[in-house]
């Protein structure tokens, strides 16, 4: 998607996407899946989810988002007061664990961060059609060291139901992006006739999968 699509859902509040409550398969998985010395975590395309805040319990929070809307309301919607500074061309957000890189992912060093122990992907890969989804796994690897896993949430319906974003991404395409990487289908919950985050889209079928990704 061209960056103006996404600024303007911003600047309009075409907001289907976001979801008010903390994730499901993230609240039910995830504190299992966390090793005892497990502390940072990048969030890339966070929008202004909450689940920041979730993992700003116990983690340091790098967020990533190109809105400066979304890094403004993440903060305001949850009543925090946040420093703002320029850094190598992005405007950062920082208030107590949580840091938001405002700018294009595609723009961002990943190798500036120290090691994160987690990738926290909700909405993101999905937000991209085919081509731009190598293109995003190939610059999301440069956020990685051989200790980061990958926490990917996917969604599976018939593409021909509808034209996204959101995309479908299905398990064979997960597994090509992380060719070279230990890809675990952790869970699965059938989504047909709920809604995703916001909205009920049209669709006869509607999967959403989570996948833990490691190096072997
Ligand atoms: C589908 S939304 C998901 C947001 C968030 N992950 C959530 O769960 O609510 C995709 C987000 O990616 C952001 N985005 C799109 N392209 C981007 C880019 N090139 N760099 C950084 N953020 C981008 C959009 O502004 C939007 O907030």
């Amino acid at each position: 998607m061209k960056q103006q699509f996404w600024l303007d859902c911003w600047t309009n509040t075409r907001l289907g996407f976001h979801q008010d409550e903390l994730q499901p398969l993230m609240v039910e998985h995830f504190p299992n899946l966390v090793n005892a010395t497990d502390n940072r975590i990048f969030v890339p395309l966070c929008g202004k989810t909450a689940d920041m805040l979730f993992f700003a319990e116990r983690f340091k929070v790098i967020g990533n988002e190109l809105s400066g809307i979304a890094c403004h309301d993440f903060f305001e919607d949850n009543n925090l007061l946040a420093n703002v500074k320029e850094r190598n061309g992005f405007t950062i957000f920082e208030q107590g664990n949580i840091e938001l890189h405002q700018g294009d992912f595609f723009a961002l060093d990943g190798k500036q961060f120290q090691a994160f122990d987690w990738i926290y992907d909700r909405a993101a890969i999905i937000a991209f059609p085919a081509g731009m989804r190598r293109e995003y796994v190939q610059h999301l690897k440069n956020f990685m060291t051989a200790e980061t896993r990958i926490f990917l949430l996917t969604l599976e319906f018939p593409e021909d139901e509808m034209k996204g974003p959101p995309f479908s991404v299905n398990e064979n395409e997960v597994r090509q992006l992380f060719k070279s990487y230990k890809v675990i289908k952790q869970a699965e919950r059938d989504l047909t006739g709920q809604k995703f985050a916001r909205i009920k889209l049209p669709l006869s079928s509607l999967q959403e999968i989570l996948y833990i990704i490691s190096t072997e």
